[in-house]
């Protein structure tokens, strides 16, 4: 079974990640979304938060599975007996800070592979930091994020727009 890491902070998931897990599951036979626990950052949502989210969200996808991880990034794949780490490429200026990290990964664990998706083209300026930022602010993120997560957002981040 050719499993496939798709590793991230996913505060919060956006349709853009949704797209990128979609993709993957059309080429590994599983993906495993694992949601990195960073106690240096202060994330909107818990990991629990997080991983409920993604869990209800690909409910009905029996590929798609999430996990926590913490410390190394190739640490987890072994633990997971996985050698694919799949990310997404939005715009160029994405490519440096994934090419490095692509490389260094490599250099930690030369069986691991990087794999890049670019997400559908009208979803490629989408960030969850911005979607945060815009929501906090008041502005409408409804669709750009799965209805769970907007609905969680709006419990959060109160001033942010009411509508579903
Ligand atoms: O969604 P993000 O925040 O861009 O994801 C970054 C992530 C989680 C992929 C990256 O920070 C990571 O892999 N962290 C784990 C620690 C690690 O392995 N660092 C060295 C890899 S360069």
């Amino acid at each position: 079974m050719k499993v496939a890491v798709y590793p991230g902070s996913f505060d919060p998931l956006t349709n853009g990640h949704v797209d990128l897990i979609r993709r993957g599951t059309r080429i590994f036979d599983r993906v495993l979304v694992a949601v990195l626990i960073n106690t240096e950052k202060a994330p909107l949502f818990t990991v629990d938060e997080r991983i409920a989210m993604i869990e209800a969200i690909f409910r009905r996808q029996t590929k798609v599975k999430v996990k926590a991880f913490s410390g190394l990034l190739v640490n987890f794949l072994r633990a997971e007996r996985a050698n694919v780490v799949v990310r997404g490429l939005r715009v160029v200026s994405d490519f440096e800070y994934e090419f490095q990290m692509a490389l260094m990964n490599r250099k930690l664990d030369p069986e691991v592979e990087t794999i890049f998706l670019t997400p559908k083209e009208d979803l490629s300026y989408l960030s969850s930091r911005l979607v945060k930022e815009v929501h906090q602010l008041g502005g409408d993120v409804s669709g750009l994020v799965p209805s769970i997560v907007h609905r969680a957002l709006v419990r959060k981040l109160p001033n942010g727009t009411k509508s579903a």
